[in-house]
């Protein structure tokens, strides 16, 4: 996501600051004194402009929601948009870390995710580059150290050679393919789907949306 750099990004973000975790080291003890209540944590990778951030957050306030970006400027936006639907969230469940996610292994202890959401993640379509893919094994060995023994990860792309590599990746990996669909918008999911800025563009445009839940064994 390519973005002019904004006015005032810097004052923009610290007037956000209550939804911001501005030093991820403060969570190698855990998340006490980062929400108000102990619920399950879900943590979105590569949030972007935060719609869907905002909008779980506000549709289960049940679960705690930590959304990272590593783009200031994208997350900017981000935080903005969650502080104006603040009213929506009851339970002050969604937080925010700017920063890149391989630093999220060495900063959050280890099983303590319930849900890891990977959105549109950018696809990197040069071989060469198969390692940035978020859905890359390397990825895939953290995202089991960070998540709980029966913790989800839930997967959504416009990207139909994305989504190829990362099925060969799961299934490479010995994950379970929970559930799986290449027309996520036409399945009995989608009442309870929220949409990403990327994903109302591409299903606006037509594109079908290709989806999978996936856990380790
Ligand atoms: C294609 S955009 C999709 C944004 C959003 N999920 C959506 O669907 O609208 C991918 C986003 O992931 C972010 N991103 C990519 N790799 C990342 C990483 N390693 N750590 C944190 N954010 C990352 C990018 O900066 C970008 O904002």
């Amino acid at each position: 996501m390519r973005m002019r750099k904004k006015k005032h990004g810097a004052e923009r973000i610290s007037a956000c600051s209550e939804l911001l975790i501005e030093n991820i080291e403060l969570l190698k003890n855990g998340f006490a004194g980062i929400f108000p209540k102990d619920q399950p944590i879900h943590m979105e990778i590569g949030c972007g402009k935060g719609n869907f951030a905002t909008g779980m957050s506000a549709k289960y306030p049940e679960y705690n929601f930590i959304a990272v970006e590593r783009v200031a400027d994208v997350c900017c936006i981000a935080l903005e948009k969650a502080k104006s639907r603040s009213d929506e969230r009851p339970n002050d469940n969604l937080r925010f870390i700017i920063g890149d996610a391989a630093a999220l292994a060495e900063n959050i202890p280890p099983h303590s995710l319930d849900c890891i959401y990977l959105n549109f993640s950018d696809p990197w379509p040069n071989s060469g580059h198969a390692k940035r893919r978020l859905t890359h094994k390397n990825f895939l060995a953290m995202y089991q150290k960070l998540l709980k023994e029966d913790g989800i990860i839930k997967f959504k792309t416009d990207n139909v050679g994305l989504f190829d590599f990362s099925i060969e990746e799961f299934e490479a990996y010995g994950m379970q393919i929970l559930w799986q669909t290449r027309d996520l918008h036409s399945t009995e999911k989608n009442a309870d789907n929220v949409m990403t800025e990327y994903e109302k563009n591409f299903s606006e445009k037509g594109t079908p949306i290709c989806s999978a839940w996936v856990r380790f064994k």
